[in-house]
């Protein structure tokens, strides 16, 4: 059997060998516009530990991606690590900030997707600025042809049915929900170009 730390060890590996795909990304220096007005710093915010995020998202299989929330959750967030003031917990402990009463909603792609470091896939993308779950495919206020905000200032992504964005099907549902994040675990990246296609652009 293979030991966890030699496991982690070569998922760290995999890891700094993929990196270089998001530092390739449009990592926005500046939030969108549609970005500051959702999640400009106020008094209503959510101060979220990351441990319990993480944790889930390894817990479910998604080693990868729980290693790189582990690093990339704050910075992808907007106004993620801008911590709200006078709160002493931010800097105790390993803590995400969500403004304004809004969830995020994040797609984790399966360890496997990781294999090919393709530029197309950004971690951005994988972040919808908006709830996305079960109830919302249930009710309809998520079905086909609904376009969704996400954290890549480029893209937005499409819902192409049930519990299906640009074609790649949920497979893990609510690996971590507390109102403000919410983790889903998906087959593959989004890829961006399949919004563009359909706008034509
Ligand atoms: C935050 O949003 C939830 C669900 O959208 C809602 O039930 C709740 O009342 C909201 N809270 C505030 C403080 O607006
Ligand atoms: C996604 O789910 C749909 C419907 O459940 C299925 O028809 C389709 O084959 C799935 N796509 C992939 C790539 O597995």
């Amino acid at each position: 059997m293979v030991s966890k730390y030699t496991l982690a060890l070569v998922l760290v590996i995999v890891l700094v060998h993929t990196l270089p795909t998001f530092q390739l990304s449009a990592i926005p220096t500046q939030p969108r516009e549609e970005h500051i007005l959702m999640f400009k710093p106020s008094d209503t915010n959510a101060i979220i530990e990351v441990d319990g995020i993480i944790k889930a998202v390894w817990d479910a299989g998604f080693k990868i991606m729980s290693l790189i929330l582990q690093n990339h959750l704050r910075t992808v967030v907007p106004f993620g690590g801008t911590y709200p003031a006078g709160c002493r917990l931010c800097y105790a402990t390993d803590s995400v900030t969500i403004y304004n009463n809004n969830t995020i909603t994040i797609f984790a792609p399966v360890d496997e997707s990781f294999s090919d470091d393709e530029n197309w896939k950004v971690l951005e993308y994988q972040f919808v600025t908006a709830r996305v779950d079960k109830e919302g495919f249930d009710s309809g206020s998520v079905q086909r042809g609904v376009e969704l905000l996400t954290c890549d200032s480029y893209c937005k992504v499409l819902v192409n049915g049930y519990g299906s964005i640009n074609n790649v099907n949920i497979t893990h549902w609510n690996i971590y929900n507390d109102g403000h994040i919410i983790v889903h675990g998906v087959q593959n990246f989004f890829n961006c170009n399949f919004w563009k296609s359909s706008k034509n652009i």
